[in-house]
């Protein structure tokens, strides 16, 4: 069987996940170790992902035997695990997810496949989020009410989780501002990381997502994650190196592959999403907060979001440059999300038809909308599933062929890597 054909058969495969409730990998890993065949496969997998760690080139034998691998793993549940955004231990399973694909990754990222689980299959909380903003809508706040960002804050301080981890970023990644030694950026990111990750959504997305009609509102809201040390650098470096940091890195990869997934564009689509779930996207992007490619607000008079890097001087490698940046410059889908984000209510009542694109709905909890907004989530559910079984038989090359998503980096871009004899 040439590679060509394994690969094939790799993505057919691939294809069947996205719809199919996945394992968990951790428990995945403990049951493939436990049997003598799977065990030693999984030990074939673990030598092939090493070796890209350590940027060993691997020659074409090499090549097919690690896809050969990946396909010996043949049903096992392995294959089709993923991880949950807000387990315990995350990074262990991320690890497993990336060393069971480690053959999707060669050279250029490409991925869109996130390993992280579908958000609809992941169990949400329940949070007193509308309790305590009832409290502050109530009065003693009545002139902060022109300023929904300041509002929202209010309301993350009356719930000791979000206060005590919005505390503990902000203290920590204003540690050093000013004087001559500079923050912690790593320490920083971490704690935006874990407010993210544990803080229920209902509040940390209208604290970064808050609908500001003047600058310092907008101001406010640009500051949200402590930019001059999470986001800021002396100088801008190029999309390319921040790309890099990132594919190092097993939590910015599989955040990256989860925006990747999620937020993907589409022309002809009424959000300019491919797979309509705005919840999704949405929490895919706060996902990259806290990585070597936390994106921003680009100022305080706009919704604009970009990263922190420029494509000058990029040579022959523009073009890819400007392919990374685009994902957060110029990604329709992207500003749609945030854009209904930010205009939720107004929308639910104004404009129904779109609700239908707004699954985010149904993560509000709110007790009046709950019955309609989860109507229209399964709606939107049965939508997504749709779509993802049309493009099942290969998703990760259908960007390519629909000529959608054009923008993006792409399966054609890593073909040739993968297949090339060494
Ligand atoms: C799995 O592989 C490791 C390393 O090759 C070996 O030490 C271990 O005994 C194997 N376990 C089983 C259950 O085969
Ligand atoms: C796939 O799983 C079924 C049981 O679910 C098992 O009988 C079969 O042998 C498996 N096939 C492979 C190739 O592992
Ligand atoms: C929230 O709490 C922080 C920390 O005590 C405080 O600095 C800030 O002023 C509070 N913000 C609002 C809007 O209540
Ligand atoms: C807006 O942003 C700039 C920095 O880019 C800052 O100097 C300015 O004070 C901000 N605030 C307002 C209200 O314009």
């Amino acid at each position: 069987m040439g590679p060509a054909l394994l690969l094939g058969l790799l993505l057919s495969r691939a294809g069947d996940l996205m719809a199919l409730p996945s394992s968990d990998c951790v428990m995945a890993e403990q049951l493939c170790l436990s049997d003598s065949t799977c065990n030693a496969t999984y030990r074939t997998l673990e030598n092939c992902a090493l070796a890209k760690t350590r940027l060993l080139s691997l020659d074409h034998d090499s090549r097919v035997r690690c896809l050969n691998a990946e396909l010996d793993l043949g049903n096992s549940s392995l294959l089709h695990c993923k991880c949950q955004r807000r387990m315990k231990r995350q990074e262990h399973c991320l690890r497993i997810f990336w060393t069971v694909h480690s053959s999707m990754t060669d050279g250029y990222f490409n991925l869109e496949t996130s390993p992280y689980e579908n958000p609809a299959n992941e169990e949400h909380w329940k949070t007193d989020y509308n309790k305590l903003a009832a409290l502050v809508s109530g009065s003693q706040l009545a002139g902060d009410a022109t300023n929904p960002c300041l509002r929202a804050t209010h309301v993350c301080n009356l719930s000791k989780k979000c206060f005590r981890l919005r505390t503990d970023y902000a203290s920590i990644c204003t540690k050093g501002a000013g004087s001559e030694d500079v923050c912690d950026r790593r320490k920083c990111h971490r704690g935006l990381r874990n407010f993210f990750e544990k803080v229920p959504e209902d509040f940390t997305k209208t604290i970064l997502f808050c609908p500001c009609q003047d600058e310092l509102c907008g101001e406010r809201r640009r500051k949200t994650i402590v930019p001059d040390c999470s986001f800021q650098y002396n100088t801008k470096p190029n999309c390319l190196w921040l790309l890099d940091s990132c594919l190092e890195d097993h939590i910015c990869k599989s955040r990256l592959a989860d925006f990747q997934q999620n937020c993907q564009p589409v022309d002809m689509s009424p959000d300019g999403c491919f797979l309509h779930n705005h919840a999704a996207c949405l929490q895919a992007y706060m996902g990259m907060i806290g990585t070597p490619m936390t994106p921003n607000y680009v100022s305080n008079s706009s919704v604009e979001v970009s990263l922190w890097c420029t494509c000058e001087n990029s040579g022959n490698q523009k073009e890819k440059c400007d392919q990374i940046l685009g994902m957060f410059e110029s990604n329709k889908c992207l500003e749609n999300t945030i854009w209904s984000q930010m205009h939720l209510k107004q929308m639910a009542l104004e404009r129904q038809e779109d609700l239908l694109y707004s699954s985010s709905l149904s993560f509000q909890g709110d007790s009046a909308s709950t019955s309609l907004s989860s109507a229209m989530s399964q709606v939107a559910e049965g939508k997504t599933q749709r779509d993802s079984s049309k493009q099942s038989s290969m998703p990760m090359a259908s960007s390519v062929f629909s000529g959608a998503a054009t923008s993006w980096p792409s399966l054609a871009l890593f073909l040739p890597l993968l297949l090339s004899p060494h």
